[in-house]
């Protein structure tokens, strides 16, 4: 299907990715249109290792090498300068191009099999929440526009570490996305300092590009979603008062009006809050309430363990503020 310009969905051990031939244009112009994504934002390749990320970008740089052989196949994207032979489509027009190589058989499979690189955004429309389950993807795409292969649930749960180096300030790595795979690990491989883009120290004059699809609001239920911080709890109390229904994603119990609203508690490990961060969303969605609450993990759990950085940033992007 793939050598005939068709998608194949396919599960990684993030989420699951809607693929197609990285160097078949027509293909990955039905990969935007199906997911209704904007095409100012760029696509990550998948591939099988090294080799095949060469095929794809203009320089191999140490520090790439460094990170592939410390951290794939897994959770990380390393935005490279593109090869001027991938279509430029691929990465909206841009000078770079994003490659992970996955953690998964059943990609790692495809990848070998089809020997191509593989354009992988996540397999559900644009901005709502990726799926972490084969029918995430059969409920949103036709069967005769994509073939989904199933590889059951997504151990990881949320996206890639999304990590740059040119374009950012000399001598530095910037985190366009946060991930499993943390600042720290990448730190301790490259032996340089890592800056979160959302998170320039004030002191640093070079603005680095962020990435372009990390603008928009990203991964929400459809429901209206409201984050809280653990202190907030007596805010978001008064504000259930006047919800009709409610779903609330809490890390501790909390006393609500269980007649009306439903209490669902989050894991208190970072790892299977990911890996459970979005079935859970899903739920609250599927329970069609008036409002989704959602807790942040706050300062203390994000400074004890950084992998709950990523976990608070997906909730960020999935709900606003009390009072916004
Ligand atoms: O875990 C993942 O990365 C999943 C699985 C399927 O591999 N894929 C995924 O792809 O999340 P997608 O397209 O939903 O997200 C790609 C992110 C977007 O935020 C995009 O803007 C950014 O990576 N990105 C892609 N290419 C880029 C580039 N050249 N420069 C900066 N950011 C880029
Ligand atoms: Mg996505």
């Amino acid at each position: 299907m793939l050598k005939q310009g068709g998608l194949v969905a396919f599960p990684t051990e993030t989420v699951y990715g809607l693929g197609a031939d990285a160097f078949d244009q027509r293909a990955i112009e039905k990969v935007f249109r199906l997911k209704g994504r904007p095409s100012h934002n760029p696509l990550i390749v998948h591939v099988s290792g090294p080799e095949m990320a060469k095929r794809v970008t203009a320089t191999w740089p140490s520090e790439a090498q460094r990170l592939a052989d410390a951290f794939w196949p897994g959770p990380l994207s390393i935005v490279l300068p593109k090869s001027r032979k991938l279509p430029a489509i691929v990465t909206a027009g841009g000078d770079t191009v994003a490659v992970r190589c996955p953690d998964h058989p059943t990609a790692l499979t495809l990848l070998e099999v089809s020997d191509t690189p593989l354009v992988g955004p996540s397999a559900n429309l644009s901005g709502g929440v990726s799926p972490t389950r084969a029918e995430h993807v059969y409920d949103v795409f036709p069967d005769d526009e994509v073939f989904v292969l199933d590889g059951g649930p997504c151990r990881g749960g949320i996206e890639s570490t999304v990590v740059a180096f040119s374009n950012t300030p000399r001598g530095h790595a910037t985190i366009l996305r946060p991930g499993l795979v943390t600042p720290d690990q990448i730190q301790s491989v490259l032996n340089i300092p890592v800056l979160l883009a959302n998170k320039q120290p004030s002191s640093d004059s070079g603005q680095p590009l962020p990435s372009p699809g990390m603008l928009d609001r990203h991964y929400a239920p459809s429901t209206p979603a409201l984050r809280f911080a653990s202190s907030e709890w007596g805010g978001v109390a008064a504000r259930l008062e006047h919800t009709r229904r409610a779903v609330v994603l809490s890390f501790e119990p909390r006393t609500i009006d269980v007649a009306r609203h439903t209490l669902l508690i989050l894991p208190s490990q970072p790892d299977a809050c990911a890996a459970g961060l979005y079935t859970m969303l899903r739920e609250a969605d599927a329970a069609r309430p008036d409002l989704i609450v959602i807790e942040s993990p706050g300062p203390a759990r994000e400074t004890a363990d950084p992998r709950w950085l990523a976990v608070a940033d997906r909730i960020q992007r999935a709900a606003t503020t009390l009072g916004s």
